[in-house]
């Protein structure tokens, strides 16, 4: 028996993807962690990748990761709308079921992370997360998030107001200008 992982790829989310993306989001059991509604669209998400911008203006990105060839997870950032917070984005991520527990949320954060530090010139990456969310919490320590604080009964969740810690991850390295 073979202990090699299988290899995880990440890319830029294309508008073929949005069936997947879609899957993804609606299945209740990632829902519930996120800010999703039931009964997710298919359509929501194409329009959503359509009107992404593909270029290099923008830190709003999102990436998909692959495993085995299937579209299995995405992540991506959004730029906080005031110019005096253009160095800040919102993270979210999301990994299918089936999926979770196989390094794919590690390696959409290590794409994301590479991305802010090294290229876009982000300096904050904040988010928020449920409380009770021990798999998101631990994949956002890894990856250097730090508690800031915690806002009671900030959504709706089947049935109950739910609490969110909000967590950031300043740029561990900022580059100096010369
Ligand atoms: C949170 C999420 C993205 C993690 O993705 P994943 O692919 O399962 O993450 P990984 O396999 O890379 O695991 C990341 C780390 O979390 C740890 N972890 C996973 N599940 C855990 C759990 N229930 N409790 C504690 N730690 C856990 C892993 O051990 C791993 O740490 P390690 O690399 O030091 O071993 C995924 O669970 C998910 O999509 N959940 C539903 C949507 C969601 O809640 N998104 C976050 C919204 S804030």
């Amino acid at each position: 028996v073979s202990d090699q992982k299988p290899p995880i790829s990440i890319r830029r989310v294309e508008l073929r993807d949005a069936d997947a993306v879609a899957a993804c989001m609606s299945d209740p059991a990632v829902a519930r962690g996120l800010l999703q509604l039931p009964h997710g669209s298919a359509e929501f998400w194409r329009k959503r990748i359509a009107d992404m911008p593909a270029g290099n203006s923008a830190t709003e990105i999102m990436l998909v990761a692959e495993l085995d060839g299937a579209v299995v997870g995405n992540a991506g950032f959004q730029p906080a709308m005031a110019l005096r917070r253009r160095h800040a984005v919102n993270l979210g991520i999301a990994v299918m079921r089936q999926a979770q527990g196989r390094g794919v949320g590690s390696a959409l954060m290590s794409a994301l992370m590479d991305f802010a530090d090294n290229w876009a010139g982000i300096l904050r990456i904040e988010l928020n997360v449920f409380t009770d969310n021990d798999a998101a919490l631990a994949l956002y320590k890894k990856f250097g998030f730090v508690h800031e604080g915690t806002s009671r009964a900030f959504a709706l969740r089947d049935g109950q107001y739910a609490d969110v810690h909000f967590m950031a991850r300043l740029h561990p390295r900022q580059p100096l200008l010369r």
